[in-house]
């Protein structure tokens, strides 16, 4: 079980209540760890947290470096607490643009929970679905190009192979549930390939009153679908239909 959350709606919860924008991310980040809880509870193999997309960069200066100097902090607080929860983290999106401090933050608190495994919390930071595509069709093109110089052509099913390993090797399983919070209704480039049989539920109030009661509702929701992957529904469900 893969469920997959847009954390949206920190800003205009701290805007209602008159505070600055960033007392919303700093309430979100307290509504991580009651749901990442909750996670643990219901049995979810993998959580995966949407922290900061691509896209975020073009938020203003102090709002990047705030939310920047909140993932240490994050880090920082929780290394320890997820090893003795068993959690494992691993965190997805481009590194190459964050600050080293937080670089080494990221790789220590992989390296001290790699070993843990009642729950794997993934939380993208710099995430971009369509770069992770994007990269995946460049990786794939110049494997194609050495077995085109090797054996002069390549087959569909070769092709097939490579795109399934270049998307496995984003380290990212297929999503089964995607919560957004915040009362938007789109995906905003959140793990595009991995939720294209996703179960989408959708949250008026914003991330901040995120609670453990909500998570627990998106999942009971979740189990009342019918998930048909493109085939007829299921007997009991046609039967419901027929009744
Ligand atoms: C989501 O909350 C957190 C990040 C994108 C970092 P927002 O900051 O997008 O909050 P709204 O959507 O402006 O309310
Ligand atoms: C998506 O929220 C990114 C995160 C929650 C980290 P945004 O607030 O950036 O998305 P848009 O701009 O409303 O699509
Ligand atoms: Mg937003």
């Amino acid at each position: 079980m893969h469920v997959a959350i847009i954390m949206d709606g920190n800003g205009r919860w701290a805007m209602q209540r008159g505070l600055p924008r960033m007392a919303g991310h700093r309430a979100g980040a307290r509504a991580v760890r009651k749901v990442v809880e909750a996670a643990v509870r219901s049995q979810v193999d993998t959580l995966t947290l949407y922290a900061f997309s691509a896209d975020n960069w073009s938020r203003p200066r102090c709002e990047v470096d705030s939310l920047m100097r909140l993932f240490k902090q994050y880090l920082q607080s929780e290394a320890a607490r997820c090893v003795e929860q068993n959690i494992r983290v691993n965190i997805i999106g481009r590194r190459d643009r964050l600050n080293a401090a937080l670089v080494h933050l990221i790789e220590h608190t992989e390296a001290v929970t790699r070993h843990c495994t009642k729950l794997t919390l993934q939380i993208a930071i710099d995430y971009s679905g369509r770069d992770v595509i994007r990269r995946a069709c460049l990786a794939i093109a110049g494997e194609c190009m050495e077995a085109i110089e090797r054996t002069a052509s390549v087959s569909t099913d070769y092709v097939a192979e490579q795109i399934a390993q270049a998307m496995g090797a984003s380290r990212c399983a297929n999503v089964d549930l995607l919560i957004r919070t915040g009362g938007e209704k789109r995906l905003s480039d959140f793990l595009l390939w991995e939720s294209a049989y996703a179960e989408l539920v959708f949250v008026e109030h914003g991330w901040p009153e995120f609670s453990e009661a909500d998570f627990e509702a998106a999942l009971r929701e979740f189990r009342r679908r019918d998930r048909r992957f493109g085939t007829v529904p299921s007997p009991t469900s046609q039967q419901e239909e027929t009744a």
